[in-house]
């Protein structure tokens, strides 16, 4: 341990992190072990390069951006509909398609005691998000005879609730073995300068590295060695906060099939130029989804000739990526984005600060920073009432409220 303790030294001095070792005296052996562990394999210079980048946006005026096409499900016609159907069908019965949630996130407009995933969204049956999205693996099962396996990935802080979640509830209902958990990555939480925090248990503070690490994180825990070793080669992938979420849809994987493209998205109409959701777009001929931060007001609210807004196609995290795309897309990292977020740690004497505006900076990846990679993704325009409804705030918009009506609106039909 003393070599340890004397090499962690070294290394924190070169970075000037040496507070992280400012209450290792208070620490049982345990975690002693554990935060020499954590500083000696931490990549201190990824760190360095991700604060220095904080506040440089990309570029975006050096970057082309412009509309994309999309394929819009309500405009085609019966015979177009069945041949996508049709192609989509064959592959799910065959086996060949997987569910993955994206339940790693912290959900802390929702403000939940738990994982989003367990919360109850006020419907008559009580029934949480979880079973809410497991149900459309259940009508699959009934519609298709196949159990699609589904894949959640989880983040440290809230895996084993998770787990112990499905477990309680006896995986409602759905086979056990079809079901596999796995845990995304973290990076280290910085303050204002760059000093890399030490959390409430005295080792150093960890948040999750954001959707766009489940390429990486599928890869690390064999969840890509897994698929195919089952024979999947389609994932549709995501959120774990809309309840109207479609998982298991013969559509855009005939789609995908047909036009023999590695990825599809779905996007639904934004519903105002000034709705706060990034959009399909490309940039620089590659596929790509500006966000509503980075978009100038003129785009945002220029329309085509049909009057439709021309950044328009709203991105709702329901994508399906080809396993052959998702093992490319796992051999690089993609970009860190920087969040400013309200953070609890120990200053360097043992204090705990709390704020209730942000005061620390979170690294995260976005999952859709992995499109540029392809020449071209499909994109099926679906329609909002019936494939979007999430829950992210805890009222008003996007809430259990507006996610309780949707839902009910869309199974009453
Ligand atoms: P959001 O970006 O809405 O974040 O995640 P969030 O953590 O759920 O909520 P806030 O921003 O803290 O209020 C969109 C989807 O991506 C998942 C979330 O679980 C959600 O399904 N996600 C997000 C992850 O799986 N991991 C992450 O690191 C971030």
């Amino acid at each position: 341990m003393e070599e340890k303790y004397l090499a962690a030294e070294k290394i924190l001095k070169k970075y000037g992190q040496e507070h992280l070792l400012s209450q290792y005296d208070k620490l049982n052996d345990e975690k002693k072990a554990k935060l020499l562990d954590e500083i000696l394999t931490l990549d201190f210079n990824q760190i360095n390069e991700l604060f220095k980048r904080i506040g440089k946006t990309e570029d975006e005026k050096n970057g082309k951006i412009e509309p994309v096409r999309c394929t819009d499900k309500s405009a085609m016609s019966k015979e177009e509909l069945e041949h996508y159907e049709s192609i989509g069908l064959k592959a799910i019965k065959e086996g060949k398609l997987a569910a993955v949630t994206m339940a790693g996130g912290q959900g802390t407009r929702l403000g939940h005691n738990g994982p989003k995933g367990t919360f109850d969204i006020g419907l008559d049956s009580h029934k949480p998000i979880f079973e809410i999205l497991c149900d459309t693996l259940k009508d699959a099962q009934k519609k298709y005879g196949v159990y699609v396996m589904w894949y959640i990935m989880t983040s440290n802080e809230n895996n084993d609730a998770t787990v112990k979640f499905f477990e309680d509830n006896n995986y409602f209902g759905y086979p056990k073995e079809k079901v596999m958990f796995f845990r995304q990555g973290e990076l280290p939480m910085v303050d204002t300068n760059g000093k890399v925090l030490l959390g409430e248990d005295g080792l150093i503070k960890l948040a999750a590295d954001g959707h766009g690490g489940i390429f990486l994180s599928m890869k690390k825990n064999g969840i890509i060695y897994d698929m195919k070793s089952k024979g999947i080669e389609w994932a549709f992938i995501g959120g774990v906060d809309n309840v109207l979420v479609n998982m298991v849809d013969p559509v855009i994987l005939g789609l995908a099939i047909d036009k023999k493209v590695l990825v599809a998205g779905k996007s639904v109409i934004k519903a105002g130029p000034h709705e706060k959701v990034g959009v399909f777009c490309k940039k620089n001929g590659k596929p790509s989804v500006v966000e509503y931060s980075e978009i100038s007001k003129e785009m945002a609210e220029a329309t085509n000739e049909n009057g439709e807004l021309k950044y328009g196609e709203s991105h709702i995290l329901c994508n399906l990526f080809s396993v052959k795309a998702i093992e490319e897309i796992s051999k690089n990292t993609l970009p860190y984005h920087s969040a400013f977020k309200k953070a609890k740690f120990l200053d360097k004497d043992g204090n705990l600060i709390t704020s209730d505006k942000p005061n620390a900076y979170k690294f995260e990846a976005f999952l859709f920073d992995a499109f540029d990679s392809l020449d071209d993704i499909a994109i099926l325009r679906v329609k909002r009432e019936e494939e979007f409804a999430p829950v992210k705030n805890a009222e008003g918009v996007d809430s259990p409220e507006t996610a309780r009506k949707l839902y009910k609106e869309f199974h009453n039909k």
